[in-house]
């Protein structure tokens, strides 16, 4: 199926010749290229992520017009290198009318299909080139979902909106290759109707008014997975603190402006508590969003998780703050491995219950252990839950449960020490399962495939750990 917008560009066939006699030789007549695949690899989202090409950089200069029309005018650069003489190449892009796209400079055809931007450049990237695409769209982004992953992609707010992408609704307001496995920096230039603010990942920017409108300008400069790409817009209660040496910024939708100061504290306190227990902080700056869309669950977009539609309890901080250690430093291969993020940020709400002396991981294990074997804690096992239950109860109970399992049979010595080194693995590589229990045999000399099995993977309540 394609969209109404699919038609070729015709502005191709009237690209300019200009180009002198060596450069064509070089660029054209010596590649001859094949399409790069539509998806990337995942079992759970065959068509997420594409082949033939990493980014190294997305610069997303975003027109926002305010909330009555919801109009959005983008310019995505994205910036990458071939890793196969490509004829064509797609991104994922599920969001509005595409008006242009140019493969280093030149106008390149485009057609969609599904959620797949189809580019063909004027002539075949070579092998191991670097080129930029410049795709510009105009039009209302809006959500995917509802279905039991809920809603999510680019969603109004009272007064603004607000991206949230886990786990395949980035492509909803950017066209990306939207897979962990091809994570990249990202620029955000964001203008909007003067009263407004905005706020994205990472280190904030100049803001610069000229009258009528006011641009903002976010920078992430450690490598993000697609779907933790943020932007708000809206009125917020924005605060600067400090934990250590990292700046905490914190944004707070008015309507929840009683909570700034907490939200702010916790996430101090929790980032200081967690660089002891995980390592050193991952990323640049930290902090938190709060808005209004209420949606009841939090996103650990990087750097600034975005809790929508309530003011989170300190346990909601840690998990999301954990996030940024487990899931968005240290990257899923697979989204079959969402435990390796929800079980890990689980845990980590036991481990503050344990610091702050209110409760142990090792009680709050043996509360859930009393459930019957049929409780959705113990059903489907967290290994491979498939792509509706990506998010279950189970991921995260059984998952955090599998990790105190372990604890108790190698020891708090080695079991800290593993999960510190799990942490170092962080960066542009990604993570599998079977990874973590190499490591966990490695750091604790045992061979641990059984205790992982059992409760990974097999049906009902595991007995052994
Ligand atoms: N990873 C989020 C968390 O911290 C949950 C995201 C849920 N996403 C969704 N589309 N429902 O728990
Ligand atoms: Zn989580």
């Amino acid at each position: 199926p394609t969209s109404p917008d699919a038609a070729p560009s015709e502005a191709a066939a009237g690209t300019p010749q200009t180009k002198t006699k060596t450069e064509t030789k070089t660029k054209t007549e010596t590649v001859a290229g094949r399409p790069g695949s539509s998806g990337i690899g995942d079992a759970y989202y065959p068509a997420a992520g594409n082949g033939g090409y990493d980014v190294g950089h997305y610069d997303v200069a975003l027109a926002y017009a305010g909330h009555a029309s919801g109009r959005v005018d983008a310019t995505v650069t994205v910036t990458a290198t071939a890793t196969q003489a490509l004829s064509r190449f797609d991104l994922d892009f599920r969001g509005p009318q595409v008006t242009e796209v140019t493969v280093d400079g030149r106008t390149a055809t485009f057609t969609r299909d599904g959620q797949e931007l189809v580019v063909t450049p004027s002539a075949a990237i070579p092998e191991g080139a670097r080129f930029s695409t410049v795709v510009r769209y105009s039009g209302r982004p809006g959500p995917v979902g509802n279905g039991s992953l809920g809603t999510y992609g680019w969603m109004p707010s009272r007064d603004g909106a607000v991206a949230l992408g886990e786990p395949d609704g980035t492509p909803t307001w950017l066209p990306v290759n939207d897979h962990p496995r091809d994570k990249a920096t990202y620029a955000f230039h964001v203008t909007v109707p003067s009263g407004l603010q905005v706020v994205a990942n990472g280190t904030p920017g100049p803001v610069v008014k000229r009258g009528a409108t006011t641009s903002y300008d976010w920078t992430e400069t450690s490598p993000m997975a697609s779907y933790l790409a943020m932007v708000a817009i809206g009125k917020f209660r924005v605060r600067h603190a400090k934990a250590g040496k990292v700046p905490v910024i914190t944004a707070v939708d008015a309507k929840y402006a009683a909570s700034a100061r907490k939200l702010e504290k916790t996430t101090v306190a929790a980032l200081r508590w967690a660089s002891t227990k995980f390592g050193p902080y991952p990323f640049a700056t930290a902090g938190g969003v709060v808005d209004d869309p209420r949606l009841d669950y939090a996103l650990e977009t990087q750097e600034r998780p975005v809790y929508a539609g309530f003011a989170p309890d300190g346990a909601f901080v840690v998990h999301e703050l954990a996030h940024q250690w487990f899931g968005d430093s240290v990257s899923l291969h697979d989204w079959k491995d969402i435990w390796l993020n929800e079980g890990f940020a689980t845990y980590a709400e036991w481990l503050w219950a344990e610091h702050r002396g209110v409760d142990s991981a090792k009680r709050v294990f043996k509360r859930y252990y009393a459930q019957p074997a049929q409780s959705p804690v113990f059903t489907p096992p967290p290994g491979a839950p498939a792509r509706r239950d990506l998010f279950g109860f189970s991921v995260y109970i059984r998952g955090a449960m599998a990790l105190e399992a372990l604890r108790e049979r190698i020891g708090d010595r080695k079991f800290f020490r593993l999960v510190k080194a799990w942490a170092k693995r962080g960066g542009t590589e990604t993570a599998t399962t079977a990874d973590f229990v190499a490591l966990a045999d490695k750091i604790s000399g045992r061979r641990l495939d059984g205790l992982f099995q059992s409760w990974l993977t097999k049906k009902g309540k595991p007995k052994k750990w």
